[in-house]
């Protein structure tokens, strides 16, 4: 497609007619897409990547420090609620024609009931109305935490450029540009995820990766722990159905999709049928699929992030040798263009939007939970047991990554500063964790650039082509 093909697709985003005034952060109520947009946060926390974004508890404040100023923002986000995948479309579509075909109508009872007048109608691959909410909640609630450097500096955007991803970005710089009081466009560049391109923040140029099946091995191991139980008691509440362990997973996949798929997120029929352990065990699956395809759990996981953190480092340094020097994603003909990859005292604010899998392999890239002890496939290990990781936790709906600098006054007085690297993801603090954090979780600038070495020396990307 011609448009794809050019060098910088600029986007234009709403006009000034369209955008409306910023509204307050409500965190204090629990009903909201932006806190996680309902009560019953028992279920909806535990969907793995299909949660929509909440608030994830955190042990150390997210507060900007009194005597600190952010000076410097790199944001990550995954695209928002979207419809099942094309792929999982015809598995779920081909599931409940079988359980149509095969269990007689008298059967749907109870808890069962509305199965007899359901007929499977999602959409595929694209945001929800759901998700274009979450996007644009997620745009505003940036600006109001970075507000002081984002009225001197319009962030610098880019998306993979999948439809979700990019409608995403286009509703998050809507939300950030209202909030703004800004009736202006913000451009997005968008980077191609096609095979063969080299792309930071969608990896797909690493063939033993690509075909890698650590993470669907790991998945059918839990999956054979946790899913009998379940099975038999579906099985017997509808029979004749006949559903098989993969199709246990499907089932279960019905509460988030069809819940997503409302405005507000209502909370599907198919939730009802699940404990609240079996929804646990069901995220613990998710949380193994993500460790496992594109974390730590694989060999190259972490090597499919490392064009992003090169591209970090350059950002926050000002100097383009982190990226130039990288051999593994970077489109080094993007990359050497201040068009396409602006650097320096101007550009301390950048927006990227991707897709839950390779964030995944770029917080491992980064190190971020390197404190993460490797997952059992028997036994479940819940996100505050394993270093703050697990798919929801990490990469939900909208799932969003800050990794801010602050520059802060010491208590020496004069104009003498300190400079610290601060993450946050979803709202909770990640501690850093191979650089000498301080209590607030943060390191300072140089002991954080030197934990990146993995990164700077290209990890074990040479293996891609074993
Ligand atoms: C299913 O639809 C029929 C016909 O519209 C209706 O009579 C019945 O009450 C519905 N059943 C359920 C469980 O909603
Ligand atoms: C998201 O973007 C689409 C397309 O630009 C627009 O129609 C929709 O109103 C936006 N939604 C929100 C919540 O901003
Ligand atoms: C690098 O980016 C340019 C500009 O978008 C594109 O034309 C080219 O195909 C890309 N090359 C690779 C290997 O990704
Ligand atoms: C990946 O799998 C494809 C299809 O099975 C095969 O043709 C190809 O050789 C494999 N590549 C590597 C690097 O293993
Ligand atoms: C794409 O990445 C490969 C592997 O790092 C590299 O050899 C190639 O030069 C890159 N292409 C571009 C256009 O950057
Ligand atoms: C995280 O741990 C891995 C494995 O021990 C190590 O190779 C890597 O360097 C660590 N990452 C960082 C950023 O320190
Ligand atoms: C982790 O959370 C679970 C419930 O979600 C709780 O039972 C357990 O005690 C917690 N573990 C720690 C170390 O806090």
């Amino acid at each position: 497609m011609a448009i794809k093909n050019s060098l910088l697709v600029l986007a234009l985003l709403l006009g000034s007619t369209t955008v409306t005034s910023a509204s307050p952060l409500r965190r204090s109520t629990c009903d909201t897409i932006e806190t996680g947009y309902q009560c019953q946060t028992d279920i909806s926390h535990y969907w793995g990547q299909y949660s929509p974004f909440f608030s994830v508890e955190s042990d150390i404040q997210d507060e900007v420090p009194s005597n600190c100023e952010v000076t410097f923002v790199q944001m990550i986000q995954r695209h928002g609620a979207r419809f099942p995948t094309s792929k999982k479309t015809v598995k779920y579509a081909a599931m409940m024609s079988q359980i149509k075909a095969s269990v007689a109508a008298s059967a749907y009872t109870g808890d069962y009931a509305f199965l007899a007048n359901y007929t499977y109608s999602l959409g595929a691959d694209d945001l929800t109305a759901f998700g274009a909410r979450e996007s644009y909640n997620a745009g505003e609630k940036f600006y109001n935490r970075y507000q002081s450097l984002a009225d001197k500096v319009a962030p610098f955007v880019r998306s993979a450029d999948q439809e979700r991803v990019v409608a995403t970005a286009k509703n998050w710089t809507a939300g950030f540009q209202a909030a703004k009081s800004a009736s202006s466009m913000l451009p997005i560049l968008l980077i191609s995820e096609a095979d063969g391109q080299n792309n930071t923040i969608d990896a797909s140029t690493c063939p033993v990766f690509e075909n890698s099946t650590t993470g669907d091995d790991a998945q059918d191991a839990w999956r054979d722990v946790f899913t009998p139980a379940i099975r038999t008691r579906l099985n017997n509440a509808l029979p004749g159905a006949a559903l098989t362990k993969s199709q246990v997973i499907y089932f279960m996949d019905l509460c988030p999709m069809e819940t997503v798929a409302t405005a507000t997120g209502t909370i599907s029929k198919f939730c009802k049928l699940f404990t609240e352990d079996e929804w646990r065990s069901y995220d613990y699956y998710q949380t193994l699929g993500k460790y496992y395809s594109d974390g730590w759990g694989n060999e190259l996981g972490a090597a499919q992030g490392v064009g992003f953190v090169n591209e970090f480092l350059s950002r926050l340094t000002g100097s383009l040798s982190y990226a130039n020097n990288d051999h593994t994603t970077v489109n080094h003909t993007l990359d050497v263009s201040s068009v396409t990859f602006p650097v320096g005292a101007d550009y301390q604010f950048f927006a990227d939007f991707s897709h839950d899998d390779p964030m995944t392999s770029i917080f491992s890239a980064f190190g971020f939970y390197n404190e993460t002890a490797t997952l059992s496939t028997s036994v479940r290990a819940p996100a505050n047991e394993t270093g703050g990781f697990s798919a929801a936790w990490a990469v939900p709906f909208a799932g969003r990554a800050y990794i801010e600098k602050q520059t802060c006054k010491t208590t020496k007085g004069c104009a003498a500063t300190n400079e610290y690297i601060r993450v946050i993801i979803n709202d909770r603090v990640i501690p850093l964790q191979n650089c000498g954090a301080d209590n607030l979780g943060r390191c300072k600038v140089k002991s954080f650039i030197n934990s990146l070495s993995l990164a700077q020396s290209g990890a074990n990307w040479d293996q891609c082509y074993a």
